[in-house]
């Protein structure tokens, strides 16, 4: 395309969007409101990142089985499920029952409880090289603690991590480390880059704790690896005495053993968050008995963790019905077969009209994107407030449906699957309508 007419598409896409957020304004005049409110006492007016967008994000007031309404009164269906975390939706009889006993049986018990004991033992039957775990309460934490427990176990320093990948709100790999990163002394390595991890690692490996990596890149646009960079991180990791951290925070909800299990790669340690609460804040790190004596503290462990609601009643007893008793085996490979019908028919749309769009995921954790390059590391990625992007959400809002800017789509037990068949056919309209100013597939 020469320059004149990129600039007119760009132009185009700002002047769609314009309008597009002027409806928004106009449509939602009490989320605005509490938004402005709210920038008075929090900074940006909310407490999680993920969750603003311009110009202001809805405010949810409720929501039943997969839909959710805004504080102006809008239904939509929940596409963002929680940033994967929604599995469950936001009704759910057996957890919400579960819940309400909980609370009946009394909080703040100020001791041990045996659903802590029986969630333990379930995640580790599903998760094989989980012989021993420990709660906490976020992934953030969960993947705090599994590197500290890495770095003491191997009296090495450093860890290795990939650019683009996130691993909670104190570990953000992006191409410039955001402020609030702990301080790790880190070696740093692309994704899905075979030979380049390689060698990184045969050059530093006396000096690095871990590895830590997610096995879909989720957060960074739902970039899954490929089994030869799995395998190989296995095989140099043994080689040189490092941990192996698979971030499963996300993922493990892809497969009834996680991601390690589809592709048959144990990892030292895993960490887990998400839907293991049944929808309250929860996060795990576990792995060999090896490494989590070193927290045993009857047997010389000197690792003594700490947290006030590690093992709080109401998320213990939501986790423990939500994968027993609701999202079992079998309900979450059918989830997941859902969502990769979902990536497929998107995909078809892009390649039938011709355009830059695409999805990319495994299951039912998907991202769409506006490129239809092989999607393999996150530089590769257009911004997640890129126009095209900010376009999409908001024309996607005016129809009813509840996505995320940056295009991650997660999908939620009570979703149907004439529900997803109604979104593509919206999508199949919205690409259609606006095909002059979206971006072509490149000329094949
Ligand atoms: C891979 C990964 N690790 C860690 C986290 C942090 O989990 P939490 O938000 O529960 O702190 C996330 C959250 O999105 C994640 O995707």
């Amino acid at each position: 395309m020469n320059t004149a007419v990129r600039l007119d598409h760009a132009s185009a896409i700002d002047t769609a969007l314009a309008h597009a957020e002027q409806q928004f304004i106009a449509a939602n005049p009490l989320s605005q409101a509490r938004h402005q409110r709210a920038c008075h006492v929090m900074p940006g007016g909310h407490s999680r990142q993920t969750l603003f967008y311009a110009p202001f994000p809805l405010t949810i007031a409720s929501g039943d089985a997969a839909r959710v309404t805004d504080l102006d009164g809008h239904q939509y269906l929940n596409l963002v499920g929680d940033y994967a975390a929604g599995v469950f939706g936001q009704t759910c009889a057996p957890i919400q029952q579960a819940v309400r006993d909980a609370l009946q049986a009394g909080i703040s018990l100020s001791g041990l409880n045996t659903k802590e004991l029986e969630l333990a033992e379930l995640i580790s039957r599903r998760i094989p090289s989980i012989e021993q775990l420990r709660f906490c309460n976020s992934g953030s934490e969960a993947v705090l603690f599994a590197s500290l427990v890495a770095r003491h176990a191997t009296k090495r320093p450093k860890l290795l991590v990939f650019n683009g990948c996130y691993h909670g709100g104190f570990m953000i790999y992006g191409p410039s480390d955001p402020g609030l990163s702990v301080p790790f002394p880190l070696v740093k390595a692309t994704y899905n880059d075979v030979p380049g991890t390689r060698a990184t690692l045969r050059a530093n490996g006396t000096d690095i704790a871990a590895v830590l990596v997610e096995p879909m890149m989720g957060s960074g646009g739902c970039i899954p690896a490929s089994a030869e960079f799995l395998t190989m991180l296995r095989e140099e990791t043994r080689r040189a005495g490092i941990v192996l951290i698979f971030d499963e925070v996300m993922t493990s909800r892809l497969a009834p053993g996680g991601v390690q299990s589809l592709r048959g790669i144990q990892p030292d340690m895993t960490t887990l968050g998400k839907f293991w609460g049944g929808g309250f804040a929860f996060g795990a790190f576990g792995g060999s008995r090896e490494l989590m004596r070193h927290l045993d503290t009857r047997s010389g462990g000197l690792l003594s963790q700490g947290g006030t609601f590690n093992n709080n009643i109401l998320a213990m007893s939501a986790g423990l019905v939500g994968a027993r008793d609701v999202y079992t085996p079998e309900a979450c490979v059918w989830l997941n077969a859902l969502g990769d019908k979902l990536r497929e028919q998107l995909n078809a749309l892009g390649r039938s009209l011709s355009l830059g769009f695409q999805a990319t995921g495994l299951g039912g954790v998907l991202n769409t994107h506006w490129r239809d390059v092989s999607m393999t590391e996150p530089s590769l990625l257009e911004p997640a407030t890129a126009p095209v992007r900010r376009l999409f959400q908001l024309e996607m809002f005016s129809r009813g449906y509840y996505v995320a800017q940056r295009g991650m789509i997660n999908l939620s037990l009570p979703l149907q699957e004439s529900d997803l068949d109604g979104f593509v056919g919206q999508v199949r309209d919205y690409l259609s309508r606006h095909a002059a100013i979206l971006p072509r597939a490149q000329s094949k």
